[in-house]
């Protein structure tokens, strides 16, 4: 039997499930403009999320909630165009699929015809199941998101670890395979425990993807910003800083006010 792991030249929903069926683990991270995702895809980064975390990171808002279908959209566009390779999924945002299985669709559809994106992401189970499948019925490949659901984060009050208790284990279980019986092509879990995880994967054809949710998933996503250390303020167990960036830029941030104060910056040489 050969050993040598299968070259995805262009990463599709199907890649998704083959690595799966291989036992390939998928790598998943956020992007939201062109030059991050250009870098991202580059290192060969299997799923791009153009995650609503785009509030959080990009805007400086406290939640995911206030982003709009309209930015949304320009993040998207924006990661795009700097793909070759990676399947690019998009957050359908907080209040654009919820309250009508129509207006989810006009969403989605807004999403895949505006930016060219190749599938779309909404939080939730049986609440939204009219809206996830209306929208796979049009077409569009639909990822699905349990667990902590942050666009739900007043519901929860914090964001602690969910599903700790059987009844809530439970329904998620019962979620996961309601989303894979209407057709998604695979489901992120958020901070869950690591053993829910496993039963979840295991139970399922489609991959699992987690962030917090453990090593027994599928694949692992994180939000670029973190990995690279640019939120030194967010520290939650799961996480794992490839950079500190934080403090790389404010050196040499600084460094660059001190030249330029100093008339150091330009020299000769950089200059015309
Ligand atoms: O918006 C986002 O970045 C996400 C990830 C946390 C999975 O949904």
């Amino acid at each position: 039997m050969s050993t040598a792991k299968k070259e995805y030249k262009r990463v599709t929903v199907k890649s998704l499930v083959d690595m799966k069926q291989q036992g390939e683990k998928i790598s998943m991270l956020t992007a939201y403009d062109y030059s991050m995702a250009k870098i991202v895809d580059g290192a060969n980064v299997d799923v791009i999320l153009v995650g609503d975390s785009a509030s959080n990171v990009m805007a400086g808002h406290e939640t995911t909630l206030p982003i709009t279908l309209d930015q949304m959209i320009y993040h998207a566009s924006s990661v795009i165009r700097a793909v070759t390779r990676a399947l690019v999924v998009v957050d359908i945002p907080f209040g654009f699929y919820q309250s009508d299985p129509k207006e989810a669709l006009r969403s989605a559809i807004r999403i895949m015809k505006e930016s060219g994106a190749h599938a779309v992401k909404v939080e939730g189970g049986s609440e939204i199941k009219e809206s996830v499948k209306r929208i796979l019925n049009a077409g569009i490949p639909v990822m699905g998101h349990l667990g902590l659901t942050p666009q739900a984060i007043y519901k929860f009050g914090t964001y602690t670890v969910r599903a700790k208790d059987k009844d809530e284990a439970e329904k998620l279980i019962e979620d996961a395979k309601l989303l894979e019986r209407l057709g998604c092509f695979g489901i992120v879990l958020e901070k869950i425990p690591a053993e829910l995880t496993k039963k979840v994967s295991e139970e399922l054809s489609i991959p699992t993807i987690s962030i917090g949710g453990g090593g027994y998933a599928d694949g692992q996503v994180l939000v670029i910003h973190d990995l690279l250390g640019m939120t030194h303020e967010f520290n939650p167990r799961f996480l794992r800083r490839y950079m500190n960036l934080y403090e790389d830029m404010s050196e040499a941030i600084s460094k660059y006010v001190a030249d330029v104060k100093s008339r150091d910056f330009p020299s000769e040489e950089e200059q015309y």
